[in-house]
């Protein structure tokens, strides 16, 4: 194994190159402040194995990789009638703030918790007091997930989403009006901007993964964290929707569950194997790390990481 790390780092440094045919998301400010040169990878594996390279002490927010954390959270809290009562379960092959299907289909529903309009009415269903108990509530599943101390938000980047952040504003009113959502929006956005700038590493993202592959169990104290059917709904929509509408491409050239954040991160889980962390600020033009995007491809091929491929 002492070869595969050293691989690893050179699968980086190889794949570095690529940073530079995307450009860092500029829609929130504040994130087109990152370094688009990023890159860095870890993977654990079920026995707890760690491999890692390249930038894999930069903290980034985790912007989309939320949505599975909240859906965990909606889906124990409320369970599946309830969440998939108000938001669907197909992909929709338009871009991630999309508002036209929310409209053009009947009923006026999300078409799955991937995308923006779904995660904001899953984030209207998380149970508590107020915005800061339930905010509360995701950071402590995060904690449980990566056996992190603490949970800290990147503020400038919450503060640049919560001033700029129409378009999310209008999905949710629109929502409002279509009762999907009740009660208060501006608290149901504000805690979903909150969750977007939570700020996490590679290492984490690749803990979160562990669990996930192991069907919702801590690989380390054997503690079911997320029921194994949820772990399971997840790890699906990660495959038909992580990757936004990019997903089906993603299917076919990687084959493994993931979710992508504009941050430039991206959560993987392969059933029964591996934990994966990525991070690269430069994106695609759909919004997914165009680097870490060709770094997963390349591990896929050579450890033949596909859920498509058998033998
Ligand atoms: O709501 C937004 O637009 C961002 N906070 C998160 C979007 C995102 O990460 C899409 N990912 N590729």
């Amino acid at each position: 194994m002492q070869n595969f790390q050293q691989r690893l780092i050179q699968i980086i440094e190889e794949k570095r190159s690529w940073t530079q045919r995307g450009q860092v998301a500029k829609y929130i400010p504040e994130l087109s402040k990152a370094n688009p040169n990023i890159l860095g990878i870890a993977m654990i594996d079920l026995t707890g194995q760690i491999f890692t390279a390249g930038d894999i002490d930069y903290e980034f927010t985790i912007q989309s990789i939320s949505k599975v954390i909240t859906l965990a959270l909606t889906l124990m809290d409320s369970g599946e009638e309830v969440v998939f009562g108000k938001i669907g379960k197909e992909p929709t092959g338009d871009p991630f703030n999309s508002i036209i299907k929310l409209e053009t289909l009947r009923p006026g529903r999300p078409l799955n918790p991937m995308i923006n309009a779904g995660a904001i009415a899953v984030t209207s269903l998380i149970q508590g007091r107020d915005v800061s108990e339930r905010f509360a509530r995701i950071t402590n599943l995060i904690q449980k997930l990566t056996g992190k101390e603490e949970v800290r938000i990147d503020h400038s980047v919450y503060l640049s989403e919560k001033q700029t952040g129409h378009r999310n504003r209008a999905l949710a009113y629109f929502m409002l009006n279509e009762q999907v959502i009740n009660g208060d929006v501006e608290d149901v956005l504000d805690l979903y901007f909150r969750q977007c700038s939570i700020m996490l590493t590679v290492a984490d993202l690749a803990r979160i993964g562990t669990v996930l592959a192991n069907n919702g169990r801590s690989n380390e104290t054997g503690e079911v964290i997320i029921p194994g059917r949820i772990a399971r709904i997840i790890k699906t929509f990660m495959v038909t929707c992580g990757m936004y509408n990019s997903s089906g491409e993603f299917a076919i050239d990687v084959g493994i569950p993931a979710k992508s954040g504009v941050g430039g991160g991206i959560l993987a889980a392969v059933p029964g194997k591996w934990g994966i962390g990525v991070i690269g600020p430069a994106l695609d033009e759909k919004g997914n790390s165009i680097a870490g995007s060709q770094v997963l491809q390349v591990l896929s091929r050579e450890l033949n990481l596909s859920m498509f491929t058998s033998g």
